[in-house]
């Protein structure tokens, strides 16, 4: 791989804007991202919302241009409703000021020359559309998979046929235009205003896409071979599948929340392969019973585990919360074998040694990272994507099981044992995680297929003139 902007024989440097929808899930990749195409000679600029902003000190390489205006999550008990909502709410709100702000940049004669593209989250229509109103070219980022994009251009078939919106008697129903797919795999919406929503939303997305100069994927062509053929055959712009990312990347941690290295000591104290990683993300939320039943699966497992018990996981319960409280007895219980923590380093934790094992609500960051790690899983997907993303690990890939239906403690505790113990389950998933790893590795390695789409989208970035 070469370097663009050779500044030492005085090429000038261009420079990529970037704006990332302010989520955890979405900011992650966008800056795994910019720090990969600022190692091939791009100078960055990160404009961003107010609300979870990134910390600028941690990239002292980067520009960042706060946008001032954006709106707080609505606090509807709907996590699905509330997100989509604040998904448009950031997209009004920023409109005008990131304007002002571009305007204000492209005015500087020699930003002019300098800037070749904006890449913004695929959620940020109105800003790709107001930096194509000043003649910027622009590229969309989406941080879920192939599969889900597929979906996504697939939206009004799907309502069209009647799968959506998922009637309760239709769940099981497969989606034979999108296999694996199920209709319950797809993002249940909890009233007709809400589907609205999410079909406004979705088309909002492709629309994006379709009016930009490229479309970049965190994916790879052997996890999703044909939803990436597919793609390429039904969108008239270029695709990029340049994932994974994070393992792509020398960005420093994006995390919004501080993470807790002190668990990296306590994984290397602990046997291979024989640690059960649980994590739901940074959105995930259960109810006060779920918690209850997931902390007695965890500690009936016998199981050394790590557990991250983030401020919020559990619904209802006050903002003020640090830490949702375990059940009385659990750490009497579990004494010496395990470790909760609020915020994990889950890109190291995952490719520790004595990791075997990874509980998830299968976002498509930790589905991937798990992926890289060649670490099995077991889905517990809530919502958006990530069923679809479910659907694949445990029923394409065949790399993890599925908790249906109730949690409960006796049925989980199954569940782990079948995924961490040496039983053929536990053998067979752990071989085929091990060939998921390494075709990950291969894909950027040398002369992998995301390696050479990086040199493309290099070269398509290089092409592109304001
Ligand atoms: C959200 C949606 O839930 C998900 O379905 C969608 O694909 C992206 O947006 P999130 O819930 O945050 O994302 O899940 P995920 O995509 O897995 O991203 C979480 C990120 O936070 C990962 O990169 C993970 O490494 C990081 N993380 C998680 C930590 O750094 N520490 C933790 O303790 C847990």
């Amino acid at each position: 791989m070469g370097t663009v902007g050779d500044t030492a024989t005085g090429d000038r440097c261009r420079r990529v804007l970037f704006f990332p929808l302010p989520y955890q899930g979405h900011i992650n990749p966008m800056f795994q991202l910019a720090g990969l195409l600022h190692a091939r000679g791009f100078a960055v600029t990160v404009f961003h919302a107010q609300f979870n902003a990134p910390d600028a000190s941690r990239h002292p390489a980067y520009d960042f241009v706060p946008v001032p205006g954006d709106s707080m999550p609505g606090d509807s008990p709907d996590v699905v409703q509330a997100t989509l909502e604040h998904i448009l709410a950031v997209n009004r709100a920023c409109e005008a000021p990131f304007r002002e702000r571009l305007a204000a940049l492209l005015e500087q004669q020699r930003a002019r020359e300098d800037v070749a593209c904006l890449v913004a989250d695929a959620h940020l229509l109105t800003l790709l559309d107001v930096a194509r109103g000043l003649r910027v070219p622009t590229l969309a980022l989406r941080t879920g998979s192939a599969a889900c994009f597929r979906w996504f251009t697939a939206f009004p078939m799907l309502c069209d046929k009647g799968y959506l919106p998922a009637q309760e008697s239709q769940l099981d129903t497969p989606v034979i235009e999108l296999p694996p797919y199920g209709v319950g795999d797809l993002p249940s919406t909890s009233s007709a205003a809400a589907h609205a929503q999410l079909r406004e939303v979705i088309s909002r997305a492709v629309a994006a896409v379709t009016t930009s100069s490229g479309l970049i994927l965190n994916t790879f062509d052997a996890l999703e071979t044909d939803e990436l053929a597919s793609l390429r055959r039904d969108l008239a712009v270029p695709v990029f599948d340049v994932g994974p990312l994070h393992k792509l990347s020398p960005a420093a941690s994006s995390s919004l929340l501080r993470q807790d290295r002190g668990c990296l000591d306590w994984l290397d104290a602990q046997a291979p392969a024989s640690v059960l990683y649980v994590s739901f993300g940074s959105l995930a939320s259960m109810s006060a019973s779920d918690l209850k039943e997931t902390a007695w699966s965890i500690a009936n497992s016998g199981h050394p585990f790590l557990w991250v018990l983030r401020p919020g996981l559990v619904r209802g319960a006050p903002p003020s919360q640090q830490q949702p409280p375990l059940p009385d007895g659990f750490h009497a219980t579990t004494h010496g074998r395990g470790m909760v923590v609020r915020w994990a380093p889950q890109e190291e934790v995952l490719a520790h040694p004595a990791v075997g094992g990874f509980w998830t609500h299968c976002g498509w960051n930790s589905t991937l990272e798990s992926v890289c790690a060649g670490v099995p899983m077991l889905c517990r997907p809530c919502f958006g994507d990530q069923k679809g993303n479910a659907r694949y690990v445990y029923h394409a890939w065949r790399i993890g099981l599925t908790l249906d239906g109730e949690l409960e403690r006796g049925k989980v505790e199954a569940a782990i044992s079948a995924l961490m113990g040496a039983g053929e389950t536990g053998a067979e998933l752990r071989r085929r995680a091990l060939e998921f790893k390494s075709s990950a590795a291969e894909s950027i390695g040398e002369a992998g297929s995301s390696c050479l789409n990086v040199d493309k989208l290099v070269n398509h970035i290089q092409s592109l003139q304001l």
